[in-house]
């Protein structure tokens, strides 16, 4: 099969080396000359686990190339694949003007039919505006698809190559056929392909995200009030988790959810409710509830060391907005380290892959260090915000004679509290009865039985 991917994003990367992979012949298409420079040298741009070794064995076999002529790309193939960013617009709604400039232009290079693929996050009736785009520049024969994308980014080529389902959108039966064909090789193991309309298969998307947003952002609020009863949100979890109807999957409290897609997607959906003369209460409470939990943990600093934190160092372990990326966008870190900056405090970062991410973002105003245990000298406490897993079992030990005093402020709950005070740690953590915390509830021994 022939296929072109415009936008060689998170998606879009993964979605054309994976193609590439099962011996389609695939081109990339972006904008970006930095980007193209560094594909061309089968680089990766984006730090995603087991991507770099399949772009390039896909490149040196001839299978996938990159190029900034789109045009080009589309008239060399059947399938277009629409890939660029739907950024959150300033009203909230996804700004659609990437998708629609790259439809038009896919339009104006057709010489033939093409599949026109829309994998980009879209709100309800966009491949409407998709179609109308296209037919406005040619009057060769086309087909709309909406084929939403559904990859963990840190997962992405496992998601990728074995997608718990492929979503469908189209209502031309010759168009389903060559996706059901394109896909065949993803879904050997039996997973679904869903055929259904558009419409559905947007909204699909979305409903999708909304539902994990809600989940994060309920567990969240059950673990601030079980801070206050003086239950250990860890238990309350396993106990809802084991109901079939309820599954232990996103229940995990933390400091929010983040990344390029749930904020974007939730108030996207808030918009399109409005639009269509809906009010989202449940989503809207959902976002409200996010943009809180990613400032408890500077909450619970300041409550410790007081408001102003001049002359205070504090070390951040984790940056990314979770494990296995380097993907920064709406991170709960950018939230946590600017409530630090912003009170006084001298704030020293580490990350395992985000680090020259975050570079771009906080420029001087932090120190970085490549091994996180540098990032501890002279900190007056450690803050975690990401769960990379080399973060789980570290040297506590060395953590304590770098550390000031031994106090960690852990927003992913990777250590057990009993452990922890048994190390001599004081131990801050989401949802549990921790330090200081135990004085308004159960005491702490009394809150970690049964683990
Ligand atoms: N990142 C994820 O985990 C994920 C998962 C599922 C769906 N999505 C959705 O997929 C879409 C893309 O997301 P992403 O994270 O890959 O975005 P991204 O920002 O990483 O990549 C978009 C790419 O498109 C390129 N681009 C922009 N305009 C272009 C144009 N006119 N021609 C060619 N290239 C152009 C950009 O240079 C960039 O490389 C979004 O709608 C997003 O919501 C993302």
């Amino acid at each position: 099969m022939k296929v072109c991917v415009v936008g060689t994003g998170y998606v879009g990367l993964v979605a054309g080396t994976c193609f590439a992979e099962c011996g389609n012949d695939v081109i990339g298409v972006d904008v970006d000359q930095r980007k193209l420079e560094l594909l061309r040298e089968g680089r990766s741009p984006i730090y995603e686990p087991g991507l770099e070794e399949l772009l390039r064995r896909n490149q040196k076999e001839g299978r996938l190339s990159f190029t900034d002529d789109l045009a080009e790309a589309v008239r060399r193939s059947l399938f277009c694949f629409i890939a660029v960013g739907t950024p959150e617009g300033s009203d909230g709604s996804a700004d659609l003007s990437a998708v629609l400039g790259v439809a038009t232009e896919i339009g104006r290079a057709m010489n033939g039919y093409r599949l026109i693929v829309n994998k980009s996050t879209v709100p309800v009736g966009t491949a409407d505006r998709v179609r109308q785009s296209v037919a406005a520049v040619t009057s060769h024969p086309f087909d709309v698809v909406s084929n939403p994308e559904f990859l963990k980014e840190g997962a992405a080529i496992e998601d990728f190559m074995k997608p718990d389902r492929v979503v469908i959108g189209c209502d031309s039966e010759k168009a389903i056929e060559l996706m059901k064909e394109l896909y065949a090789p993803f879904v050997r193991t039996e997973n679904p392909i869903f055929e259904m309309d558009n419409r559905s298969a947007e909204m699909t998307k979305y409903a999708a995200n909304a539902l994990l947003a809600a989940r994060i952002s309920f567990m969240n609020e059950v673990a601030n009030l079980c801070e206050r009863v003086g239950a250990d949100v860890n238990l309350v979890r396993r106990g809802v988790g084991s109901d079939r109807r309820i599954g232990q999957h996103f229940l995990f409290p933390g400091i929010g959810y983040g990344g390029s897609c749930f904020p974007k997607d939730v108030q996207a959906m808030i918009h399109i409710a409005e639009e269509y003369g809906l009010d989202s209460a449940l989503l809207r409470a959902v976002d409200a509830v996010n943009d809180r939990q990613k400032h408890v943990l500077v909450h619970k600093v300041k409550a410790r060391f007081g408001a102003n934190l001049r002359g205070k160092a504090f070390a951040v372990w984790g940056l990314s907005f979770k494990p296995r990326t380097d993907d920064m966008r709406e991170a709960p870190s950018l939230t946590v380290v600017e409530g630090l900056l912003k009170a006084g405090a001298k704030v020293q970062v580490h990350d395992p892959e985000a680090l020259d991410e975050a570079r771009r973002t906080f420029g001087e105003r932090v120190s970085y260090h490549e091994i996180n245990y540098d990032a501890l000298a002279g900190a007056e406490a450690l803050l975690i915000l990401t769960e990379w897993n080399e973060f789980r079992r570290p040297d506590f030990a060395r953590m304590k004679r770098l550390l000031k005093q031994p106090l960690i402020f852990d927003g992913r709950n990777l250590y057990d509290p009993l452990e922890m005070q048994e190390l001599g740690f004081v131990y801050h953590s989401i949802g549990r009865n921790t330090a200081d915390e135990s004085s308004s509830g159960a005491p702490l021994a009394e809150a970690g039985k049964g683990r």
